[in-house]
């Protein structure tokens, strides 16, 4: 009996686990429960019988009646979960070594294009159907703008300054009595910084790159200078300020704007960003802080400023 016990028993624990919640009893094993119920009510130790009994009351039912096993509990659902987000931070490798081919600058620019599309961390930063940016412009520009990161209107366009600040950065530079085509756009960052958003969600809001993010790309934007090699650059807002001056250099971007610096060689000017002065209060006041500087711009590389041009913004 004891064979036949451990038999039904395994059996029973078999099904049980397989998700069975009843089981019909055959006649020879409701007279072997019978007789196990019967000796416990005479005394005899049930693990004397069968080690790991199981139940009995629930196991000697009549029968033909489906015995019901204990309370049935689903298998737990299986899950498939996302990757989770990235964390803001999370560690780069050592920033790339650019070697472009020799040739002219165009052979050169196109060189570095491929490059950071093929960028292994730059593609890992990039949501499925978005872009990686590089910088877009004349590689004979005299004048190098230099900006903060794609947002997304840049993202989906793999084109920098392209959204509202993009907009107002173009009228900037038609001011300068220049066109958008004849001078060059980067950015300190190859792709969007990423803010965590649940799988299958648009990312809302930008935020400004890590210092380690910046360290990353910041090889792709001398490859851009060294190939284009303009007269000067332009940093426009304080991320663009930092990634080219170092984060230490400055605490308020205040205390830079207007200012000449030197990066790589070039002389560099710092403004306010043209998302700046979108941001309300909307004033003609900030606006001519900017023009100012991009004044001194002219001068430096010799463009003609008419007196118009010297009085733009002066007016309340
Ligand atoms: N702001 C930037 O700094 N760069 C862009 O490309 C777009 C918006």
């Amino acid at each position: 009996m004891r064979t036949a016990l451990h038999a039904l028993t395994d059996e029973l624990r078999r099904l049980k686990t397989a998700g069975v919640k009843m089981v019909a009893v055959s006649d020879e094993s409701v007279a072997a429960l019978r007789r196990l119920v019967q000796a416990r009510s005479r005394g005899v130790s049930v693990t004397a019988l069968h080690d790991t009994p199981e139940p009995a009351e629930s196991l000697a039912a009549p029968r033909a009646a489906a015995v019901p096993l204990k309370a049935y509990e689903p298998p737990a659902p299986v899950y498939t979960p996302m990757p989770p987000p990235k964390p803001v931070g999370e560690p780069l490798p050592p920033p790339p070594t650019v070697t472009l081919p020799a040739g002219d600058k165009q052979t050169r620019w196109n060189a570095l294009l491929e490059l950071v599309r093929d960028d292994a961390t730059c593609k890992a930063h990039v949501r499925p159907g978005k872009k990686i940016v590089l910088g877009v412009g004349s590689v004979e520009a005299k004048i190098m703008f230099v900006g903060e990161a794609p947002g997304a209107e840049e993202e989906l366009h793999g084109e920098p300054f392209v959204g509202p600040a993009g907009e107002l950065l173009t009228k900037m530079i038609q001011a300068m009595g220049l066109k958008r085509t004849e001078i060059y756009i980067g950015n300190i960052m190859n792709w969007r910084p990423e803010i965590p958003t649940p799988p299958g969600e648009a990312q809302v809001g930008n935020r400004p790159p890590t210092e380690a993010e910046i360290r990353y790309c910041l090889p792709y934007l001398r490859a851009q200078i060294d190939v284009v090699n303009p007269d000067l650059l332009v940093a426009l807002g304080a991320t663009a300020a930092h990634g080219l001056l170092g984060f230490s250099a400055f605490k308020a971007l205040g205390d830079v704007r207007g200012r000449w610096f030197e990066f790589g060689g070039k002389a560099l000017m710092i403004t306010y960003h043209p998302s700046y002065l979108l941001r309300p209060p909307i004033d003609n006041r900030k606006k001519r802080l900017v023009w100012e500087d991009l004044l001194k711009v002219m001068e430096r590389v010799a463009l003609p400023i008419s007196d118009k041009q010297r009085s733009f913004f002066l007016d309340k």
